[in-house]
């Protein structure tokens, strides 16, 4: 298509001495990443001052022309700011618009920028920058998330509400207990992302194209001034690394699961059937046609934020897969997918948190459901084990035959008359009514970890002295 006779457009200024002509208009569109890795101006900027720094402190260049590329460069990022700046699709990438622009304004001086690096090791730096900044917002915000938790599970170390298994009710619990269990997943989100940002707390910069460089830099030195713990140690490796950007989908991917099943409990406990929490004003809709409805748009969309993240996940791992190292250009792909996750992420969070925050938590109607269903037929049959001696599959049998008569009289296992408990094991007394309520069901529930109140209150002081 591009014919070198009659093309019009100039050879690219960073590369164009091998080049007689510019790209086809489909070779630039392919190709050009300008439209979202802008996102990384201020990294781009922030890593090419500590590497001018380096190369004047080095005597590779010398210090007149470092103040020179510092100073545009601190102009570049005003000017980006304020939304001054153009940007330009011939231009590819962030890289080369900020270089460009600098030549404009500092002239030859900004030629010398690029010594001793390439872009290669410069996207895997102003990309890491840009995960490990957004991970460290991600720690703060799963922080006020579990805050959020934290609060209302103290408020509701008593209230009682049915535990489900299979979505059938099991076993009386606390809302508070309940909440404690979405501080556990959060908190364990969260140390992944501490991990995380272990992990990749190494500076690329100085990997060069893949080779590393015979010019005498120091690259401790560009490590600690861009706040790495410490340079990477193989350049090859450097330049086609991207697993900080996978892990920040993987940890993002669980997260999303976790807010994704909290959103579709709230989506069941606010139904009128449930109705077990009623959301504010704040985070639900109403419906265009029906005026009795509240519906929780928040939660559903947070439900379906995870499918999106997940398919980021998918997507940089698909890109990743059959890449030889080092570097290809499949690795811009990088950046859209995990932009477009933390976004989703980011919004998740803040939606649930307010949610968590802000929901009316209805107790009656918690408690009563909790004691339908024959949901304290377990205490029966421990009872029966503890107090009669009966071995526990006995106990269960006896006790399974209590719920049929339940059942059958359309009462629940407490409105049974002692005579016909005794009916069915004589060894029954009126002390198993202690055990048939609800609250003693869960104040029994004593074992670390277990749903007594206790317990639970002793599980938040454990969680807000670990903050
Ligand atoms: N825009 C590119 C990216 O995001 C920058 C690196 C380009 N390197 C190269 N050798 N073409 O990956």
């Amino acid at each position: 298509m591009a014919d070198d006779t009659t093309d019009t457009k100039s050879s690219n200024q960073m590369w164009g001495g091998r080049f007689a002509s510019g790209p086809d208009a489909i070779m630039e569109e392919i190709n050009a990443s300008i439209g979202f890795d802008k996102k990384l101006f201020a990294q781009d900027i922030r890593g090419s001052i500590a590497h001018a720094t380096m190369l004047a402190h080095q005597g590779i260049i010398s210090a007149e022309d470092k103040d020179k590329i510092v100073h545009g460069l601190n102009t570049i990022l005003s000017e980006i700011e304020s939304g001054n700046f153009e940007f330009s699709r011939q231009l590819e990438d962030i890289h080369m618009n900020v270089e460009a622009r600098l030549a404009t304004l500092i002239g030859p001086a900004a030629g010398r920028l690029h010594t001793a690096r390439s872009r290669n090791d410069q996207v895997a730096l102003d990309f890491r920058l840009w995960v490990k900044e957004e991970l460290q917002k991600t720690e703060q915000m799963l922080t006020g998330l579990i805050a959020a938790f934290l609060d209302r599970a103290e408020e509701h170390a008593e209230s009682v509400m049915p535990g489900f298994t299979h979505l059938q009710t099991a076993q009386p619990v606390t809302f508070g207990h309940h909440c404690m269990a979405y501080v556990e997943m959060f908190g364990r989100d969260r140390s992944r992302v501490r991990h995380a940002i272990e992990h990749l707390d190494e500076s690329p910069i100085g990997a060069a194209a893949l080779a590393g460089t015979g010019y005498p830099i120091d690259r401790h030195m560009t490590a600690k001034a861009l706040g790495f713990r410490e340079p990477t140690r193989n350049s090859i490796d450097t330049v086609s690394d991207r697993d900080f950007a996978i892990e920040f989908l993987s940890i993002a991917a669980i997260a999303g699961m976790h807010l994704s099943r909290l959103a579709e409990e709230i989506v069941i406990w606010s139904t009128p059937q449930f109705g077990f929490v009623r959301l504010s004003d704040a985070f639900s809709t109403g419906s265009s046609i029906m005026p009795q409805k509240k519906n929780p748009d928040a939660a559903e969309l947070v439900r379906a934020k995870t499918g999106r993240i997940n398919g980021s996940l998918v997507a940089l791992l698909t890109i990743m897969k059959g890449l030889p190292l080092a570097y290809s250009k499949d690795m811009q792909e990088d950046k859209e997918q995990v932009f477009d996750a933390a976004e989703s992420l980011e919004l998740a969070i803040a939606a649930m948190t307010g949610m968590v925050r802000d929901m009316t938590v209805n107790t009656a109607r918690m408690k009563a459901a909790a004691g339908s269903g024959y949901s304290t037929a377990t205490d029966l049959a421990d009872w029966l084990v503890r107090e009669a001696g009966l071995p526990f599959r006995d106990a269960h049998h006896v006790t399974g035959r209590a719920v049929a008569l339940a059942e059958s009289k359309g009462c629940d296992l407490a409105e049974l008359p002692l005579s016909d408990l005794q009916a069915i094991h004589a060894a029954i007394t009126d002390k198993v009514y202690d055990v048939l309520t609800v609250e003693a069901s869960v104040a029994s529930r004593k074992s670390f970890g277990g749903t007594a109140p206790s317990e639970v209150r002793r599980q938040i002081a454990f969680w807000r002295a670990r903050n």
